[in-house]
């Protein structure tokens, strides 16, 4: 990647895995949440295809026991392709799944003590450097997407940002809410406080954040010492909370679709909008939202 800024550019990113999915029981009794799929990619492919789009090189997975099989979809598949070959099949319906060698990393989360100490546990990997978090759950599209949309705001102004978006306020206490100051750009906002899962009428808004970061190494130090939060937790959002200050901190709008496949509903509505969006499926899936919207009364 150039840098044109005279900014470190952001290389790395790390993406918290570890976690046991349990709002999708039973289907991830075996599987990773992360794996299962939106139509034909899993989840996770979703997020690193935003990262590489961003000109992120190294992905560094924070995983956990019976997380294997996501190492396993970024590895060569050996037999499988000699086998698709042999049968005169193209393999280039894996390109997205090849990884450059070195560039893909595991650390694991031994014990889950929360998403700040997930990130810390990727500490060492991530060095003295300013890197990403993705959180595959929430899927972003658009164009470009929400990483290379923050990668071109950090060019600007440095520091640490953090996508947001609205929510109607009766959702706000299932996030990390931003406390907005001066808007410096149509997309880009100051932060000046941050609460992790305020109940309603104590969050300082309606902005959420959406899973996607840009953060200064110093983080990492800061989680070193940072005391168990919301939900009995060490939250990444307290230890950004005390950054602020310190250093830049912005909010990006993302201007895309933003889907929580952390729920049931947010994954079948991401499943029905990303049929609708693919030639190969569009004609399809129109036909049968159509018949089933005409079911309902
Ligand atoms: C995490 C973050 C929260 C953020 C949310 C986005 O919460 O702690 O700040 O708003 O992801 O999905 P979790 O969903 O892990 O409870």
């Amino acid at each position: 990647m150039i840098e044109i800024t005279g900014r470190k550019p952001i290389r790395k990113a790390v993406f918290p895995v570890a976690g046991l999915g349990t709002r999708f029981l039973p289907a991830t009794k075996a599987i990773p949440k992360e794996m299962l799929p939106i139509i034909d990619r899993p989840l996770i492919q979703y997020a690193v295809d935003e990262a590489r789009e961003a000109g992120i090189e190294q992905l560094i997975f924070v995983t956990g026991r019976g997380k294997v099989s996501i190492v396993e979809h970024f590895d060569t598949a050996f037999e499988l392709e000699a086998t698709m070959t042999g049968r005169g099949k193209q393999l280039d319906v894996l390109d997205a799944t090849r990884i450059q060698p070195g560039n893909l990393v595991t650390v694991r989360q031994q014990v889950p003590l929360g998403l700040g100490h997930a990130i810390w546990c990727a500490r060492a990997i991530v060095g003295d450097e300013p890197f990403a978090i993705f959180l595959p759950d929430e899927l972003m599209i658009g164009s470009p997407g929400c990483m290379k949309q923050m990668v071109e705001a950090y060019n600007q102004v440095g520091g640490n940002l953090i996508s947001v978006l609205e929510v109607p306020h009766n959702q706000v206490s299932s996030y990390g809410v931003i406390k907005p100051g001066a808007r410096v750009a149509e997309d880009l906002t100051e932060v000046l406080g941050l609460v992790e899962k305020p109940k309603e009428d104590e969050a300082p808004s309606n902005l959420i954040i959406s899973g996607r970061y840009i953060l200064q190494p110093e983080v990492m130090r800061t989680l070193e010492n940072q005391g168990k939060g919301a939900g009995g937790e060490i939250q990444l959002t307290d230890a950004m909370a005390r950054m602020i200050g310190g250093q830049p901190f912005h909010a990006v709008t993302f201007a895309g679709r933003r889907y929580d496949c952390g729920s049931k509903a947010g994954f079948v509505e991401a499943t029905l909008e990303l049929a609708l969006a693919r030639e190969d499926m569009a004609k399809d899936a129109r036909a049968l939202i159509r018949r089933l919207a005409a079911q309902i009364d």
